[in-house]
């Protein structure tokens, strides 16, 4: 299992030390979210910042673009050093065209799910990606709670993966606890981000601990 804490949560003012700080608890990536407000209603991180971040930390920096038509993104965020994009079947009318640009950049790529969607309408992509994001709250900001109707959907994938061979990571964000990353990892879950549940404790490194636990017991 791996934790990829969301920088989202993090003291933007202070984003070298929020990076370093949960490379050294532990983590595994860092997870960035960029929001346009437009598929989603709410801005935040670009380019630049994958940028600016990237001398700060060897873990790989994992970009979840809720972003609509991310084909215009792709080339710059893989420019300022993202080393796994993440991109909305939502997003665009390419899903797997815009898998493939991704590809090209020879950098790890993957599709995500909103809570409403179904994994039918990712399956023929399933071959070609190295991660599939199931979303377990509305995408756009932190802080939401857990949406249970999303762990049939993990079963799914892990169900899928097994039957085809296929090897993606499934990655499951928002919400997540030290209770309901229990369920997560029994529905067949590998990449659990965290944001709030991390940044918001007044000791991050014990609440990335605790997470890890949450997984060996
Ligand atoms: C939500 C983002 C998440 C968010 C998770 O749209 O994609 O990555 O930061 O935050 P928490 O862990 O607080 O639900
Ligand atoms: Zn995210």
């Amino acid at each position: 299992m791996k934790i990829a804490p969301s920088i989202l949560s993090a003291d933007f003012a202070n984003l070298e030390r929020d990076v370093k700080l949960v490379e050294q608890a532990g983590a595994d990536y860092i997870h960035i979210d960029a929001m346009d407000g437009q598929f989603v209603a709410n801005l935040t991180l670009g380019p630049n910042i994958v940028q600016a971040i990237r001398p700060h930390t060897k873990l790989p920096l994992d970009c979840h673009l809720m972003v609509s038509t991310p084909e215009k993104l792709i080339p710059a965020f893989a420019r300022a050093g993202a080393d796994i994009i993440t991109i909305h079947v939502e997003a665009t009318d390419h899903i797997h065209g815009a898998i493939q640009m991704i590809k090209n950049e020879n950098i790890a790529a993957g599709v995500v799910i909103n809570p409403g969607t179904s994994v039918e309408v990712i399956k023929p992509v399933l071959g070609d990606v190295d991660m599939v994001l199931v979303m377990t709250v509305n995408p756009g900001f932190g802080g939401q709670s857990f949406i249970e109707s999303t762990l049939g959907k993990i079963e799914e994938l892990a169900t899928l993966r097994e039957k085809h061979g296929y090897h993606y990571e499934i990655e499951v964000d928002g919400g997540i606890t030290h209770e309901t990353i229990v369920k997560c990892i029994k529905a067949g879950a590998d990449v659990f981000v965290a944001g709030s549940y991390i940044y918001d404790d007044e000791n991050p490194s014990a609440a990335i601990s605790r997470l890890k636990d949450a997984c060996h017991n």
